[in-house]
């Protein structure tokens, strides 16, 4: 897609350099407009070497390409970032001085704004009016945060993070393909009590779940989000009007709600890392060293949600599976895959390779999928909002 950014003058101009290369990296051909005074805080070679393009102020340049409208013209989303209250009053009084204004009124794409300034500024009753009128344009705003502030000061004004910013405008070019469907998701890592304060459990942090209910919020469905132990911040990027979270703590839980949610989903994605087995009986009390020697755990295996999730699917509804393999190569990763595919009679599956330093608890996310059949249905990696979009694009595919 083409995504123009401006950068108006503030210093939070430094963070909006990530916010150009999650772009760019998400495969996003990114076009920066800086105003002269964002120069002052980042120069031009920086914006031209992270966006690989040519990078102007002034609507004097490339006119032969009429740049100052054809920039507007040809974007699919413009993202303003940081929008000083300055940049702010010049959209809203529709000022076109500059590459910066005029790319703006000749815009019809989608617009994101994420505000940046003194708490002060941003209360100011100029500052708000100007907000009002931008949003009832249909401008979009992430932001600002309430946090650290040039000078020492903090308050609200502090522009959102750059992934925050990504994931607002990879929403707003988001399709709105899953339009009218319910999809239930479960998501992070079981755990299995022990006794009051033990568990067996895993690393799952919930990331890649919460990302895909994001994601699928975006283009249009109505989530069920099964949370199985996710910290509040993990879920903090699931929050949409359209997502409902059911917070589940071990195995039969989320089976449990799962089913629940599977009377009304049309797919049902596996994402959580479920404890194969639990231990057999559950102490009341807390074990001690008292009883002396190691007390054993006895287990015993845990239902296979997905397997019954399949056994009991209603005609046209849709079963995802993820699985996690630490294989020696890729081959043997496919072939596990398809296997492990033909085994839960799933109909899409998410394969990620993990380790001791992949997959689980980072941020990002590599992972290739089989569709129906076995087939490959595509493969991505990057962040996991991004990956997340790979995965529904595949199962959009196979519905
Ligand atoms: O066999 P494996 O655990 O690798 O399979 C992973 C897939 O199976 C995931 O979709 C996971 O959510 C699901 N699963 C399940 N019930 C279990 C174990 C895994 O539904 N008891």
């Amino acid at each position: 897609m083409n995504i123009v950014v401006s950068v108006t003058g503030g210093i939070a101009a430094y963070k909006t350099v990530h916010l150009v290369r999650l772009l760019t990296k998400a495969g996003h051909d990114v076009t920066v407009v800086p105003t002269e005074d964002a120069l002052r805080f980042v120069g031009l070679p920086t914006w031209e070497a992270i966006s690989r393009h040519p990078v102007t102020t002034s609507v004097h340049d490339d006119v032969a390409r009429v740049r100052h409208v054809a920039l507007g013209q040809n974007a699919d989303l413009v993202v303003v970032a940081p929008a000083t209250a300055n940049s702010i009053a010049k959209m809203a009084a529709g000022l076109a001085d500059d590459l910066f204004g005029t790319t703006l009124l000749a815009t019809e794409a989608p617009v994101l704004i994420a505000p940046a300034m003194h708490a002060e500024m941003w209360r100011h009753p100029a500052t708000q009016a100007n907000i009002a009128t931008l949003r009832a344009r249909g401008v979009h705003i992430v932001g600002p945060a309430d946090g650290e502030l040039a000078g020492g000061d903090s308050g609200l004004g502090r522009m959102s993070e750059p992934e925050e910013i990504f994931d607002a405008a990879v929403a707003l070019l988001a399709p709105r393909d899953l339009d009218g469907l319910t999809v239930a998701i479960s998501a992070g890592g079981t755990r299995e009590p022990i006794d009051p304060v033990r568990y067996l459990g895993n690393r799952s942090s919930g990331r890649q779940g919460a990302a895909l209910a994001a994601e699928a919020a975006a283009r249009g469905a109505e989530v069920v989000l099964v949370a199985a132990n996710i910290s509040a911040d993990v879920l903090s990027a699931a929050q949409h009007p359209s997502i409902r979270v059911v917070p589940v703590g071990s195995a039969a839980e989320l089976s449990a709600a799962m089913k629940d949610a599977a009377a009304e989903a049309d797919v049902l994605v596996m994402a959580a890392a479920v404890a194969d087995y639990r231990p057999v009986a559950v102490s009341d009390r807390k074990l001690t060293k008292e009883g002396g020697g190691i007390p054993p755990i006895e287990l015993v295996e845990n239902e296979d949600i997905v397997a019954a999730l399949v056994a009991a699917r209603r005609p046209g509804q849709l079963v995802v599976g993820f699985a996690a393999e630490t294989p020696e190569d890729e081959e043997e990763l496919f072939a596990r895959a398809r296997r492990k595919q033909q085994r839960k009679g799933v109909d899409v599956l998410v394969v990620n390779e993990v380790g001791w330093d992949r997959g689980f608890e980072s941020a990002d996310n590599a992972v290739h999928i089989l569709g129906r059949d076995g087939a490959a249905a595509g493969s991505a990696s990057g962040s996991k909002r991004a990956v997340s979009a790979a995965v529904w694009d595949a199962i959009a595919g196979a519905r």
